[in-house]
């Protein structure tokens, strides 16, 4: 049992941590050092690992650390996830603003203006202050639950710094900083994965990672703007109290009383907002009394009392001083425009993608050709048109040719018939290899730390690595060999390389590169593999058995279709491939195998909606319907016909009044427990 000094003390901690959280996060006035609130958290880690039964849900330290489930759980929204109409131009913003006083009947509108936030769009809910579930918007009524994920998020509350009863559902925009952008592409580009084309889609794929420690690298943080629930009267009181709860609100709002003072706040962005460190692609204009807003209402999904203006993805012009070919880790060539270097929206662009052919072709872009180029979602640059009427006479502006012949290894390029990409035929093409490689040992697969660009181009230019599985075979006097490798250098990578041998199969499986076998597919494989492989296999008996499985039993995983199974169970019998697999098989790699999934295709709740009602004895009821959708369950506030299983502690009401009346499974606590197991 936790002494009471010991229990004075942990929520002491918890209550600096929280406060220097909020101050670092939500005021941006930081008043520790970071170093003394490491040792905090340190020191309630301790307290709580000593004291085990001192672990609340909403301790500063459970933020990461539970458990990922495999796939998301749906969520219904207590009310809709809707959009916004938007305004492009001055024009369109002020017929929205006749719309609105038409609509309410009077002139006199305030409006609140915020920055558009280009992040994921995510709906929190907190149930007596604290924040029990969130969750993606998904198609707007049923989202995914991402709520272990979200916690690793520091600027999101884990309960209000003020007791507020019942229900709180804040909505707000979860965002990757432009900097830790750049950085993750930068990342990936090393590794030898496409870059995510925005940070819109970074933040997604960084909230929907399966596991939660995965999202906590990835310093995702979050702005609100809405809420239901709060005792408010309009937009900036709504902005105000959330700020008082402790949360976070973006500080670049504006109240505007009319029209004009909101195009003079769209004016003012439309340049600063390249000095902000994330991304906003746009202002949203809102009318500020929620009374004026509940009487406007809605048109289809889009609230008729709010409009997003659009930023214009800004263009300008600059000159094709080259359209090279870059080969990527599949082969295909993609064709990029050299650019004069230009300043677009704060940054230097000097190239700009082509897509493809058709694309080169449908613009007509040739080397020479002034061209405009624009950021869409304000990063991938590229080439909006070329203005022909520019081409000097007397120039010869030639037409840009796919190469017959691969830049990279001089193989012959393929094109299929009907297919927009052209690719390089050669198997051992050191472009396709040397991405290949970079995917092999990156992040995603056999995680060998230090193992970047530099390195593996040198390899390959030496010859010590001409397909991915030959990392495995390198020695220490090899890499010694190798320029600006020093004993220390080369023993730290060998030492690595040793250690890459043990890695969880699902991440061996990505490592390998197949077309459709991306990491969830492939985890989804290591699970589906581990009921047919022998006792402590090594890679090469899974490589045995992935040889003899067919695309018909490749298809028995859930979310693997026909032509993913086609193309996985093919590539293993690909000859081309068959060397890479052999010294695979030869590499010594030990796979850690997964362990059964919890969630139950199977189990007492899978796809069953449970719902709780009375005094619940063992647990609260947040970790009560945790449970249940851990084990594939789904939750709910309400009995309805929909429901199987009513669980009642004592003082039930009427929601088990009514669980008899529809003939709803009634059980209590101690028959749910037994359940479980
Ligand atoms: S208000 C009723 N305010 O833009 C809709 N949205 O298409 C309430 N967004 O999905 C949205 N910043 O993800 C609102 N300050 C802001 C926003 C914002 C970004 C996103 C939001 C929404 C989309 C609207």
């Amino acid at each position: 049992m936790a002494t009471p000094s010991a229990e004075k003390r942990a929520s002491e901690l918890r209550e600096r941590i929280e406060k220097a959280n909020y101050e670092y996060h939500v005021l941006d006035q930081p008043t520790i050092a970071d170093e003394a609130y490491d040792a905090l958290i340190r020191e309630l880690r301790q307290l709580e690992a000593k004291h085990p039964e001192l672990v609340t849900p909403d301790s500063p330290t459970q933020r990461v650390g539970a458990p990922a489930s495999n796939r998301f759980a749906p969520v219904e929204h207590a009310r809709p996830m809707l959009s916004l109409s938007n305004a492009f131009d001055e024009a369109e913003l002020r017929a929205f603003d006749q719309r609105v006083r038409k609509g309410l009947g009077r002139d006199d509108v305030d409006y609140v203006c915020e920055l558009k936030i280009d992040g994921l769009a995510i709906n929190l809910t907190y149930e007596d202050g604290k924040f029990v579930q969130g969750a993606t918007r998904g198609d707007g009524s049923v989202g995914e639950d991402v709520t272990a994920n979200l916690r690793t998020i520091k600027s999101i509350p884990l309960s209000f710094r003020e007791k507020i009863a019942g229900r709180v559902d804040v909505r707000g925009e979860v965002y990757l900083p432009t900097a830790s952008f750049e950085a993750t592409n930068k990342e990936r580009a090393e590794r030898g994965e496409p870059p995510f084309a925005n940070p819109r889609n970074a933040a997604a794929g960084a909230v929907r990672q399966l596991d939660p420690s995965g999202t906590s690298k990835r310093n995702l943080a979050m702005w609100s703007y809405s809420a239901a629930g709060l005792d408010v009267a309009s937009q900036h009181e709504l902005l105000e109290r959330l700020r008082e709860l402790g949360v976070r609100t973006n500080p670049h709002w504006k109240r505007a009383k009319d029209v004009e003072e909101a195009l003079a706040f769209i004016d003012n962005w439309r340049q600063k907002r390249h000095d902000l460190d994330y991304g906003t692609d746009g202002v949203v204009v809102k009318v500020d009394r929620i009374v004026d807003q509940e009487r406007l209402g809605f048109v289809s999904n889009n609230p008729k009392w709010a409009t997003a203006f659009k930023f214009p993805a800004e263009q300008v012009t600059t000159t094709v001083e080259d359209i090279k070919v870059y080969v990527g880790r599949t082969g295909v060539l993609t064709p990029v425009a050299w650019l004069a270097p230009v300043l677009v929206g704060g940054t230097t662009v000097k190239r700009a993608t082509l897509h493809n052919l058709d694309e080169v072709r449908r613009l007509d872009v040739r080397v020479g050709d002034r061209v405009i180029i624009q950021r869409a979602g304000e990063v991938i640059p590229e080439v909006v048109r070329a203005e022909h009427d520019a081409r000097e006479k007397g120039t010869p502006y030639p037409e840009f040719a796919m190469p017959e012949r691969c830049p990279e290894c001089n193989g012959a390029v393929e094109h299929a018939l009907g297919e927009v990409a052209y690719r390089c035929g050669n198997p051992e093409c050191p472009a396709k290899t040397g991405q290949r490689i970079g995917h092999f040992v990156g992040r995603g697969g056999f995680d060998i730390e230090g193992m970047g660009w530099a390195l593996i181009t040198q390899l390959q230019e030496r010859g010590l690595v001409t397909n991915p599985a030959d990392v495995f075979f390198l020695t220490k006097e090899q890499l010694l060999e190798l320029d600006r490798f020093a004993e220390k250098s080369a023993s730290n990578i060998y030492e690595r390389i040793q250690n890459a041998r043990r890695r969880p199969l699902g991440r061996m499986l990505n490592a390998l590169g197949l077309p459709h076998l991306g990491w969830t597919t492939a985890d989804d494989l290591a699970h589906w593999l581990v009921g047919r492989l022998p006792k402590n296999p090594s890679f090469g008996d899974v490589l045995r058995v992935l040889r003899g499985t067919t695309a018909e039993e490749l298809q028995q995983i859930s979310g693997v279709g026909e032509v993913v199974a086609k193309s996985i169970s093919e590539h293993f019998q690909r000859p081309e491939e068959q060397r890479f697999l052999e010294r695979l098989s030869e590499a010594e790699l030990r796979p850690i195998l997964p362990t059964p999934r919890a969630v139950a295709d199977s189990g007492p709740f899978a796809g069953k909606t449970v719902v709780f009602t009375g005094t619940l004895e063992r647990r609260t009821r947040e970790e009560a319907e945790a449970l249940v959708r851990s084990l594939g369950g789904k939750t709910s506030g309400s009995v309805s016909a929909k429901t199987d299983l009513l669980v009642a502690g004592p003082n039930a009401g009427s929601k088990l009044a009514k669980a008899h009346q529809l003939g709803v499974k009634v059980v209590d606590e101690a028959t749910f427990d037994a359940m479980l197991h």
